[in-house]
């Protein structure tokens, strides 16, 4: 279960009546979402792609100890934020998944590729477009080496392909290939793809589907609180806190901060208008940009994420974990004194339903914010630009 606090600590910061004016704007709002093409994650997936998911996986643990997932952005961010905050912080693994993709590093490609060697290893290569750079290299060269030491059906077995439908050449690879192959949906964009076989199938080796997918479309429900988020954020910025910084408490939600920050950055950050996302986590960074945040420039607001209950330690005959929360009681108290206001979103517990849910929260609140901006929150065209250039600049991969 999520709870909201978005008033306590933000109202003395927003014009009543521009607030007042943007909540009036929620049928408009509401009405531009119902209407738009790319929500197709909103609607129910379906029970046949799901069992192929789970097919293809049972396959790959048959003959693979390992595999690898090559993706970036959208194509990467949502699975690994889940993986980070659902497996455990030790021996985290039950079937290794390594995800790849996200660098040009040549010592990072050099040292996996030497990693993978000697193992026996699948990929999953994700891209909707089926041209992003950071891919294409990563695919080729892990190719390359499965190619060394894997032929024919054996080969074929261990090339997963999760791409257009129809679009692109990583399709055509398929249709030639004969790799299994999953879809990303034409109405479904990388960031709001969690709910697709880009972010399930690597998540199916380690993490319970059923209660992820459940959370995630009870998420509906929440539409009114994430109306009412995208109504208080936009009229924050209106007040000139244009930089929403998003903090959790716990280390494994820091890829969730980082999904949150490509999901509203590339959703809102167009024709000039837009929230700028960072986050931080505590308490490690109140000792590094605390100082920014509580005496710098006051461009910022806070959403804290806490977590109300976790495992229990005891330190000094107190809870841990109530000593965490009453740390973020206490910096949201201090920070609205450094008039930096602050939004509260509250986790029963960081488990598979809570966060399915808020991540269909966000996304909502995504949206909703864009066409409070009155942009289009589901396109990218600045990441498109300067894959462009670079597409330019190198040639074909
Ligand atoms: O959200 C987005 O659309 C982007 O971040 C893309 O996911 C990212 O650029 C990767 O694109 P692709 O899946 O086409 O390789």
């Amino acid at each position: 279960m999520i709870k909201f606090d978005f008033n306590t600590m933000v109202d003395s910061f927003i014009d009543k009546d521009n607030f007042n004016s943007l909540m009036s704007r929620k049928d408009e709002v509401y009405s531009k979402f119902n209407e738009a093409y790319m929500t197709g994650w909103t609607k129910p997936i379906e029970v046949e792609e799901l069992n192929e998911i789970l097919r293809v996986r049972d396959e790959v643990l048959e003959h693979s100890e390992c595999l690898v997932v090559i993706g970036i952005g959208g194509s990467f961010l949502g699975s690994y934020a889940v993986e980070k905050m659902l497996s455990p912080y030790f021996n985290n693994y039950n079937f290794e998944v390594i995800y790849a993709g996200t660098t040009l590093s040549s010592k990072y490609m050099n040292e996996l590729l030497d990693y993978l060697r000697d193992k026996d290893f699948s990929i999953n290569v994700i891209s909707k477009s089926g041209t992003t750079m950071e891919t294409t290299i990563t695919y080729k060269l892990l190719k390359g080496l499965l190619e060394e030491k894997y032929s024919g059906e054996d080969l074929v077995r261990r090339i997963i392909v999760t791409t257009d439908k129809v679009k692109g050449s990583l399709r055509q690879e398929v249709n030639e290939m004969g790799y299994p192959s999953f879809s990303i949906p034409d109405d479904v964009g990388g960031r709001y793809s969690i709910m697709t076989a880009a972010h399930l199938f690597p998540l199916s080796f380690n993490i319970e589907l059923e209660d992820f997918l459940n959370g995630y479309y009870s998420g509906e429900d929440l539409r009114e609180d994430a109306f009412r988020y995208a109504a208080t954020r936009v009229a924050l910025y209106n007040s000139g806190k244009v930089v929403e910084n998003y903090v959790t408490y716990e280390e494994n939600m820091y890829y969730f901060t980082e999904w949150l920050k490509q999901l509203y950055g590339e959703s809102e950050g167009k024709e000039g208008v837009g929230i700028f996302p960072v986050s931080t986590v505590h308490t490690r960074d109140l000792h590094s940009l605390g100082q920014f945040i509580q005496e710098g420039n006051k461009i910022i607001f806070e959403t804290f994420m806490k977590v109300e209950n976790s495992d229990e330690v005891i330190y000094n005959g107190k809870n841990l974990h109530e000593v965490n929360n009453i740390v973020l009681d206490s910096v949201r108290s201090a920070h609205k004194l450094g008039e930096v206001p602050s939004l509260e979103i509250s986790l029963e517990r960081v488990d598979e339903a809570t966060i399915g849910q808020l991540m269909y929260f966000y996304m909502l609140g995504a949206a909703f914010s864009g066409f409070l901006f009155n942009i289009d929150p589901f396109n990218q065209p600045g990441v498109e630009v300067y894959k462009k250039e670079v597409r330019e600049n190198l040639g074909v991969l």
